[in-house]
């Protein structure tokens, strides 16, 4: 393997003894950055999810509540409950694990968060302040990756970027984070006629399709960064991202590793959100 590992752990370990240390700062004045999850139903990997941000926020010393309510759960009630954690002062980002049961209007719920406490920047009013350069929550998973890059020095200017995948939870915000630090971005999709032509092409890819195998050595010029955002599992069971690891590794400058790549940052970002959103409502 020739490529340098972004090690996710190492970053969020030192991302979160900062939060900590501002945590510790805002609660010297009155303060405790406190964040919401509420889960909906019993979806095995959503129960994981939200245990992991539940005891990050416990770790960087901010306060959380985890509201776990049965998938009978009407939608009125569930909108009930972000009303009453929008009038919580003691409450400064809310977060509702995703997928809600098929019977609730996932946008309906995420446009009835307060977008001050929109601590996932999924809000509507959240994505319109990223597209048009406002101060705003970014959503973690891309926000996560922009450190990654600042962290290995990566200067965006005039680079080519390749984002594989176009959800409104990493591929568009992430397009649009590269764009605003002026590199030229390419969104590529299901529907993309030659990708490989494409990534050939890239600087920087980042690769967010849910999907093993993505990405392969072939499809990567010698010296592109290469970040995973995929969640995988292998044959064998074991977790794996969406770009091929060993063969990509070989061509690569820079890589993420699956897992212990962008993941561990994806719920750093979280807790950088929420504190954010505290020392803002601190002022
Ligand atoms: N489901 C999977 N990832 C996420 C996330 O980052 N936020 C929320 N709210 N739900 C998710």
């Amino acid at each position: 393997m020739s490529a340098q590992l972004i090690d996710g752990n190492a970053l969020s370990a030192h991302l979160r003894t900062d939060v900590a240390k501002r945590a510790a700062a805002l609660k010297t004045r009155g303060t405790t950055p406190g964040l919401a999850v509420v889960l909906v139903g019993e979806n095995p990997a959503s129960q994981v999810y939200v245990r992991n941000k539940v005891k990050a926020c416990e770790a960087g010393g901010l306060h959380s509540v985890l509201e776990h309510y049965p998938a009978t759960l009407s939608e009125a009630d569930l909108l009930a409950r972000v009303d009453a954690l929008n009038q919580d002062a003691g409450i400064h980002g809310i977060l509702v694990q995703l997928p809600l049961p098929a019977h609730m209007d996932a946008q309906k719920v995420i446009e009835a968060i307060d977008p001050a406490k929109d601590v996932d920047g999924f809000h509507v009013a959240s994505a319109g302040a990223l597209m048009v350069g406002q101060p705003g929550f970014w959503p973690c998973t891309p926000y996560g990756c922009m450190k990654m890059l600042e962290s290995i020095g990566y200067d965006l200017r005039g680079k080519h970027a390749v984002v594989i995948g176009r959800s409104n939870i990493v591929g568009k915000p992430m397009a649009l984070m590269l764009l605003q630090l002026d590199a030229t971005v390419t969104v590529c999709h299901s529907r993309t006629a030659n990708l490989k032509a494409l990534t050939l092409q890239a600087d920087l890819i980042v690769a967010a399709v849910g999907k093993r195998n993505v990405l392969t050595a072939d499809m990567v010029k010698p010296g592109a960064v290469v970040l995973d955002v995929g969640m995988n599992r292998n044959d064998e069971g074991k977790l794996c991202g969406d770009v091929d690891f060993a063969g990509v590794s070989e061509v690569a400058s820079h890589i993420t590793p699956v897992p212990g790549g962008v993941g561990p940052m994806t719920i750093t970002m979280l807790l950088v959100n929420t504190l954010e959103a505290a020392e803002r409502a601190a002022g």
